[in-house]
């Protein structure tokens, strides 16, 4: 199949990326913005395979969308590129609307036009809001999004339905649980614990530590979208989870026993405004209708990860310097919004 694959770039996208070319039989085209959480070197070695090509751009741009669908007789895209952090989008909302609705709903637009066969939506469980102690998230569960990222992802949401309702436009949404693994950004709970605690900096843990997330190794997240892409239903949502619900306390305590440090480096810091407390996947239709299920046991997929961030040093500590370094100083320093509690 021809696919354009949206944010290759980004931690999930380039996992999948290298999912498709290991696995072969397609042809790849990624597009990316290589905004400050896009990075070819997550993508090394790929760059010259004869079945991928790179182009920097934005999915908002409609006029190098229509050109790049046409000129690669697209067939299925693969929307990956979003802003992606929850604690940026509480800073600063506006971008993560404007790229994420707007952003896809260009690419829905072109990719109509284009007579595109297979669009999948990648979306997130934040798109449920939060759950009390029981209970799961089902694909009939209400949208009720808490933070603006959420929010722009309900709202890219319900754009795709409109495009399956409005223009039978076949269009499919998965909405998945927390993902972990090798080339996620260190501003997200694990990579940033493993970085910190080798650094010999604290461990900032929001509020009480005790929100609760379901953690889903990446590439059994992958192998999900990929199952949806080619054997999915049209107009539908399928919710993708790893049945392993964690409170964030116990994954750095986890984290401090696998580098072999104590518990002395946790700090308790003031907690992210709306923090939603718990999220936890029913994902019984796309076990049932495909056959998925996660292949990977949290315990050996948390220490690949650990094991990965070991050998990459020299990836992510490139990757924290420069505006990262600014960002993590204004949001955990003396007087930011993370600051001790
Ligand atoms: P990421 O932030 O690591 O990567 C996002 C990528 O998109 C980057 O390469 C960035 O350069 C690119 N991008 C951003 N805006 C763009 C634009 N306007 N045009 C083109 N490229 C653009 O994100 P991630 O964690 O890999 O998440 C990927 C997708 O999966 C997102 O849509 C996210 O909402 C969704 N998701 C993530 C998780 C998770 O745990 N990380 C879970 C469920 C769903
Ligand atoms: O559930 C899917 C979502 O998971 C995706 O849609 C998002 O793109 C992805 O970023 C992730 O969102 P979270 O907000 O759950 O992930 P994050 O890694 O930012 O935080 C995980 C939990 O850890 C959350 O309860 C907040 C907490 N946390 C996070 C950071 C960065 C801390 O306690 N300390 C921290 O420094």
């Amino acid at each position: 199949m021809k696919l354009l694959v949206t944010g290759g770039a980004g931690f999930i996208g380039a996992n999948y990326v290298r999912m498709l070319l290991e696995r072969g039989g397609d042809r790849v085209v990624n597009l990316d913005l290589l905004t400050y959480a896009g990075n070819l070197e997550n993508l090394a070695g790929c760059e010259d395979r004869p079945d991928y090509r790179f182009v920097r751009g934005d999915v908002r741009d409609r006029a190098l969308l229509d050109r790049l669908l046409a000129e690669e007789r697209i067939e299925a895209v693969v929307h990956f590129a979003a802003e992606s952090h929850v604690d940026r989008s509480i800073d600063d909302p506006r971008e993560f609307l404007d790229s994420n609705i707007l952003g896809t709903q260009t690419l829905l637009e072109s990719a109509r036009r284009a007579g595109v066969a297979r669009f999948l939506q990648v979306s997130t469980d934040e798109v449920y809001g939060s759950l009390g102690p029981t209970g799961l998230f089902t694909e009939d569960s209400p949208l009720a999004p808490n933070s603006p990222y959420a929010a722009s992802k309900a709202a890219a949401d319900l754009v795709c339905r409109a495009y399956h309702h409005t223009y039978g436009f076949p269009v499919l949404v998965t909405r998945c649980s927390n993902n972990y693994g090798p080339y996620q950004f260190p501003e997200k709970l694990i990579p940033l614990m493993i970085a910190n605690a080798l650094e010999g900096r604290p461990l900032p843990v929001y509020g009480d530590g005790r929100n609760v997330r379901d953690w889903l190794y990446v590439r059994d997240h992958c192998e999900a979208v990929d199952a949806v892409l080619r054997r999915g239903r049209p107009g539908e949502v399928y919710n993708v989870g790893g049945n392993n619900e964690m409170q964030n306390i116990q994954i750095v305590r986890l984290l401090l026993e696998l580098l072999g440090l104590d518990e002395s480096h946790i700090t308790f810091v003031k907690d992210r405004p709306g923090h939603d407390r718990r999220y936890a996947i029913d994902a019984t239709r796309i076990r049932d209708e495909l056959g998925w299920a996660p292949r990977h046991r949290f315990r050996e997929g948390i220490r690949a990860t650990v094991d990965w961030y070991l050998a990459n040093r020299a990836w992510w500590e490139k990757v924290r310097s420069g505006a990262y370094r600014e960002y993590y100083d204004r949001l955990y320093g003396a007087g930011g919004r993370h600051t001790s509690t």
